[in-house]
C-alpha cells in the first residue's frame, strides 16, 4: 500500500510543450553557428532622428522602420506627449469602460473622426487589438467571414477568435472574392476584410473594384489602412481614398504605430450603432488604456498628418527612387512599379537573405528581414520602408549601400 502511494506520487516527465518549435530553434541556430548576426535582435543603443539610429554600435540609416511620415521626432508631438504626462501622470491604469477615459482619449477619437470625416472612432490599445476585438465581435458564429489570403495576423487571429466561417480567397484576386461571396449560405452574415496596402510586398488592393463585389453581394466591409494612413489619397485617407470608394467601406481599421508615430490602434466608421462596440468587445474593455501621453502625442500627430501634402510628396518621390534604382541594379523586387512606401527586395533563400541583411547593416543600413510564415510563398524578403524623411542624398547612398552588398554576396 505505502508503496503505490509513493509511486502514484512520482513525479511524471512532463510533455515538452515548446517541442513543437524545435525547428525554429535548428534554423535560427543553424543561421548564428555560419557567423551571422542575429537579424531579430538588434538594439537601437540611440535614435538620433526618424532615419538614423546608432544600432548595435554603428551609425546605421534606418530603412526598416514603419514611421513612414517622421513624426515620431516631431517637436509639436513630443511636447503634446510632455505635457499630458506632467498634467495626467504616466498611466491610466484602467479600462477605457471604468477609469482609463482622460480627456486625451476623447480628444485623439476627435481627432480620428476629423481625419477621415465619419461619425465614430473607437482607440484600441494596438492595431494588432484593434483587428482582434472588431473583427471577432462583428462575425461570430454562423457568420461568415471573406479574406484575402494574404492578410495580417492581426486579422487571422480576429477571425479565430470570433469563431465565424472562415473562407480566404486567392491575394487581391476581385473573381475569386466574387465567386466566394456569391457561395454564402442566404441569410447569414458576410464579412469581407481587405488591407489597403499589403505590408509583406507593398502592394495596393483593387478595392474600388472589390469594394463594388461586396455592395452588390450584400456584404459589410472592413478595410486596414495601416500602412496607407497618412501618406496615400489626397488627404491620407487610404487607398479607399485614393480609389474613391472610402463612402462605400464599412470599418476602416488603423494604427497608430506607423504614420501616426506612437503606438495605438483604432476604428472608424459611419454605422449608426457603432457605439454598442464599447460595451460588447472584449480586447477593448479587458485591457487597459493607453497613457494620457501616447494619446495627446497621437492627436497632435494625426492633426498635424491632415496638412502633411508636401510630406506626402516627397515620401512618393523617394519610394520612386528608391524604386527605380534598385530594379535598375537588377535586385527582383516585390512589385513592378512602386505602389506604396514600402518596397519588398526578393532573395533567393533565407541564407542569402541574411547574409544580405547582415552585409547591409555593416555597410550602415538597417532594413527587415521577413521570412515565413510572416511572408507569402515561402519567400525571404528583404523589406525597405522609406521615410518623408529620408533625403534625396540618404536614398542614393542606400542605393550605393544595396549596390556593394549585393555584388558582395552575390544576388546582382
Ligand atoms: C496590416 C496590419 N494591421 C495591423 C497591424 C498591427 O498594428 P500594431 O503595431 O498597432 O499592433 C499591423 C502591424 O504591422 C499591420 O501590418
Amino acid at each position: 500500500m505505502a508503496t503505490a502511494m509513493k509511486d502514484a506520487l512520482a513525479p511524471a516527465e512532463p510533455v515538452d510543450l515548446l517541442a513543437k518549435f524545435d525547428p525554429i530553434i535548428q534554423t535560427r541556430e543553424t543561421l548564428l553557428a555560419a557567423g551571422v548576426e542575429d537579424p531579430f535582435n538588434l538594439v537601437m543603443e540611440e535614435v538620433l532622428s526618424p532615419t538614423q539610429a546608432i544600432c548595435n554600435g554603428r551609425d546605421t540609416i534606418l530603412l526598416g522602420t514603419y514611421n513612414y511620415m517622421g513624426m515620431t521626432f516631431d517637436p509639436d508631438v513630443i511636447e503634446a506627449g510632455k505635457r499630458a504626462m506632467e498634467e495626467f501622470g504616466a498611466g491610466t491604469t484602467g479600462s477605457r469602460v471604468l477609469n482609463g477615459t482622460f480627456r486625451d482619449h476623447r480628444d485623439v477619437e476627435t481627432a480620428l473622426r476629423e481625419f477621415y470625416g465619419m461619425d465614430h472612432a473607437m482607440v484600441f490599445s494596438t492595431g494588432y487589438q484593434a483587428n482582434l476585438g472588431i473583427i471577432s465581435t462583428l462575425a461570430g458564429k454562423g457568420d461568415y467571414i471573406i479574406l484575402d489570403i494574404d492578410s495580417h495576423a492581426s486579422i487571422w487571429d480576429g477571425c479565430a477568435m470570433g469563431n465565424a466561417e472562415v473562407v480566404p480567397f486567392k491575394h487581391n484576386d476581385v473573381e475569386a472574392l466574387e465567386k466566394r461571396l456569391k457561395r454564402v449560405p442566404e441569410g447569414a452574415g458576410k464579412l469581407v476584410v481587405l488591407e489597403g496596402v499589403y505590408s509583406m510586398m507593398g502592394d495596393v488592393a483593387p478595392l474600388k473594384d472589390m469594394v463594388r463585389v461586396c455592395k452588390e453581394n450584400g456584404a459589410t466591409v472592413l478595410v486596414d489602412e495601416a500602412h496607407s494612413m497618412g501618406f496615400i489619397g489626397e488627404h491620407g485617407r487610404g487607398v479607399a481614398e485614393e480609389q474613391g470608394v472610402l463612402d462605400d467601406v464599412d470599418f476602416i481599421i488603423g494604427t497608430f504605430s506607423k504614420s501616426v508615430g506612437t503606438v495605438g490602434g483604432f476604428c472608424v466608421s459611419n454605422h449608426p450603432k457603432f457605439e454598442v462596440l464599447r460595451l460588447v468587445c472584449r480586447p477593448y474593455v479587458f485591457t487597459a488604456a493607453l497613457p494620457p501621453a501616447v494619446m495627446a502625442s497621437s492627436a497632435t500627430s494625426i492633426r498635424k498628418l491632415m496638412h502633411g501634402g508636401n510630406k506626402r510628396a516627397h515620401l512618393w518621390e523617394n519610394s520612386r527612387t528608391l524604386h527605380g534604382g534598385l530594379k535598375a541594379l537588377g535586385f527582383k523586387l516585390g512589385t513592378d512599379t512602386p505602389q506604396s512606401a514600402i518596397i519588398a527586395v526578393i532573395m533567393p533563400d533565407l541564407e542569402k537573405g541574411a547574409m544580405m541583411w547582415e552585409a547591409l547593416l555593416k555597410e550602415g543600413l538597417y532594413v527587415n528581414l521577413a521570412r515565413p510564415p510572416a511572408t507569402p510563398a515561402g519567400m525571404t524578403l528583404l523589406r525597405c520602408s522609406l521615410c518623408a524623411e529620408h533625403t534625396a542624398d540618404q536614398v542614393q547612398t542606400i542605393l550605393g549601400m544595396f549596390e556593394r552588398a549585393g555584388r558582395a554576396i552575390g544576388i546582382i
